[in-house]
C-alpha cells in the first residue's frame, strides 16, 4: 500500500526530491530544499481522502465564435513586435528584467497606449504606493489617461477586485514577487507563494479571456527570482535588458506560444520615460574611431530585422603564462574557436597575446554569423590595420577555415547600403542575390582568403593611401 509521500523542493528550480539534502542535485544550490505538502498525487491509494468522480466537459470544435479580436495592440511598435503583434486576450505573459530598469515605466507606458485606445486597462502595483504610481504616470504624460490603479498584494483580494463587469482587456501585476495567497502559509517571495499567485492569475486570465502581464525581478545569475516553474507556466516571457551606463533598454523575446521568439525591441530611456528606438543600428554604431585598428562592423540579424553592430578587438602582447581571452557580448567557446581556426589555417599566432573582445553599445549577439565579423577584427588588430570604415562583415566560419553562406544576406546588405556603407565582406554566393548600385560585394570563401585581403592592405599601401 502506498503511504503519503513527503517530499523536498527546491526553492530556487522548483525541483522535487525524496529526500532532504544540502545541495539541490537540479541547480547545484545549496541549503534550497523545503518540505512540502504530502500530498501524494495521482492514484496514492486507499488510506486517502477518496478522490472526487470526474465531471465530463462539453467538447467543442475548432471553429466557432471569437468575440473579440485575439490581440490588442499598443500601438507602441518596439513593443508590439516582440509579443508578436500584441497582447494576446486569454494569456499571461512574464516581463522580467533587474530592479530598476524600467519594467514599471515601460507597463505603465503601455497601459496609457491602451486605454488611450479604449482598452479597460487595470494596473496592480504590490511594489510602490498610489502615489508614486502617480508620480510616475505624471512624469510620462499618462496621468489622464482611464487607467485604474490599486496599490494591493493579497491574491483573493486582487481577483475579487478585477473579477467585475465590463471585464478589463489587460491586467498588470507588479510585481510577481510581492503576491501571497490565504491558500499557502510561506512567507511571500517564496517559491510556494510566487507559484501559487502566478497560477491564480493565468486561471483568471484563461477563464475570463482577459490579457494578464506579470512583472518579475531578476536575480544577480539573470533569472527569474525563485522559481523559474513561473517560466514554464506563463504563455510568454519577456526579458527586459540594458547596460549600465547606458540609456537604451532591449526587450527581448525568450518564450512566445503566439509568436517568433527572435524578436528584440529596442528602447532608450528618457526623463520623459521610454522612447522607441525604431533604428537600432544608428544607436549600436554609435560613435565610431573609424582609423583604429581592431574594430569590424558587424550585420546582423534581430527575428525579421537588421541590425549593425561594431565589434571590437583588442589584441595586446601578454605578461601572463597563460595569455587572457575575455568576452563581452558574444560567445566564449566562439571566440576560442576562431582562434584556433585562425592559428591553424591562417598561421596568425595569437599564442602570447592577451585577447579581448567587445560588442559595442552592450549588444548581446547570439548568431554564428558574426564569426567572419569577429576574425577581421581580431586579425585587424593584431596587426595594426584599420579595416576600411565604410565595410560591413558577415558569414559563418567553419572549422575548416571555410566561410559558410547564412541567411537573409539581401535584408543585410540592404541595411548597410541604408546606413551610409559602401562595400560588404560575405561568403561565396551571397552577391547573387541582390547587387545594389555603388556598393561592392567581396565574396570570401576562407578565412585565410580574408586575413590576405587584410594583409594586402597594409600599413605600406596605406601610406601610399594617405599621400
Ligand atoms: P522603473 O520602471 O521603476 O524600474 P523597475 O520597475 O524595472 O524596477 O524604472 C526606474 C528607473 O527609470 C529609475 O532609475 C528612473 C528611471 N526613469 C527615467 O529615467 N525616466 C522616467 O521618465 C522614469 C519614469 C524613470
Ligand atoms: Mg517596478
Amino acid at each position: 500500500m502506498a503511504k503519503n509521500r513527503i517530499q523536498f523542493i527546491c526553492q530556487n528550480c522548483g525541483s522535487t526530491h525524496s529526500r532532504w539534502a544540502g545541495k539541490c542535485d537540479g541547480c547545484g544550490e545549496w541549503n534550497t530544499l523545503v518540505e512540502e505538502g504530502t500530498s501524494g498525487g495521482i492514484g496514492s491509494g486507499p488510506g486517502k481522502m477518496a478522490m472526487r468522480k470526474g465531471r465530463a466537459v462539453a467538447l467543442t470544435t475548432l471553429s466557432g465564435e471569437i468575440e473579440d479580436a485575439p490581440r490588442i495592440q499598443s500601438g507602441i511598435g518596439e513593443l508590439d513586435r516582440v509579443t508578436g503583434g500584441g497582447f494576446v486576450r486569454g494569456s499571461a505573459l512574464l516581463v522580467g528584467g533587474d530592479p530598476g530598469i524600467g519594467k514599471s515605466t515601460l507597463l505603465t507606458q503601455a497601459a496609457a497606449a491602451l486605454a488611450r485606445r479604449g482598452n479597460r486597462i487595470i494596473y496592480v502595483s504590490g511594489e510602490e504606493a498610489v502615489a508614486q504610481i502617480r508620480l510616475r504616470a505624471q512624469r510620462l504624460h499618462a496621468a489622464d489617461t482611464s487607467v485604474e490603479l490599486a496599490a494591493e498584494t493579497n491574491v483573493e483580494d486582487i481577483l475579487a477586485t478585477i473579477d467585475t463587469k465590463p471585464r478589463p482587456d489587460l491586467v498588470i501585476i507588479d510585481s510577481i514577487q510581492t503576491l501571497w495567497t490565504d491558500a499557502a502559509d510561506s512567507a511571500p517571495g517564496s517559491v510556494t507563494q510566487v507559484r501559487a499567485g502566478a497560477q491564480a492569475m493565468i486561471r483568471y486570465a484563461k477563464s475570463t479571456g482577459a490579457a494578464v502581464v506579470l512583472v518579475g525581478h531578476v536575480t544577480k545569475e539573470g533569472q527569474i527570482a525563485g522559481p523559474r516553474v513561473v517560466e514554464h507556466m506563463v504563455d510568454g516571457v519577456l526579458y527586459f535588458e540594458g547596460e549600465g551606463g547606458h540609456h537604451y533598454r532591449i526587450l527581448r523575446t525568450v518564450k512566445n506560444r503566439f509568436g517568433p521568439t527572435d524578436e528584440i525591441g529596442v528602447f532608450e530611456m528618457s526623463d520623459k520615460g521610454l522612447r522607441e528606438v525604431s533604428n537600432p543600428s544608428e544607436l549600436f554604431l554609435g560613435e565610431r574611431n573609424e582609423k583604429a585598428p581592431g574594430a569590424a562592423v558587424f550585420a546582423g540579424m534581430e527575428g525579421t530585422r537588421p541590425v549593425l553592430v561594431e565589434i571590437q578587438a583588442l589584441v595586446a602582447p601578454s605578461t601572463l603564462g597563460t595569455p587572457r581571452r575575455a568576452v563581452v557580448g558574444w560567445d566564449n567557446s566562439r571566440l576560442s574557436m576562431t582562434l584556433a581556426v585562425l592559428e591553424a589555417h591562417c598561421g596568425v599566432r595569437f599564442g602570447q597575446h592577451d585577447v579581448y573582445l567587445n560588442v559595442a553599445g552592450g549588444y548581446r549577439i547570439s548568431e554564428p554569423a558574426a564569426d567572419m565579423a569577429v576574425a577581421a577584427a581580431l586579425v585587424s588588430s593584431l596587426a595594426g590595420i584599420p579595416l576600411p570604415a565604410n565595410s560591413v562583415y558577415f558569414g559563418e566560419v567553419s572549422l575548416s577555415g571555410a566561410v559558410r553562406a547564412v541567411a537573409h544576406a539581401a535584408q543585410r546588405i540592404k541595411e548597410a547600403e541604408k546606413l551610409g556603407f559602401k562595400q560588404a565582406v560575405l561568403p561565396l554566393g551571397g552577391g547573387e542575390l541582390s547587387r545594389p548600385r555603388n556598393f561592392t560585394l567581396t565574396e570570401t570563401g576562407s578565412l585565410p582568403d580574408l586575413v590576405a585581403r587584410i594583409a594586402a592592405s597594409g600599413p605600406g599601401k596605406n601610406a601610399q593611401n594617405r599621400d
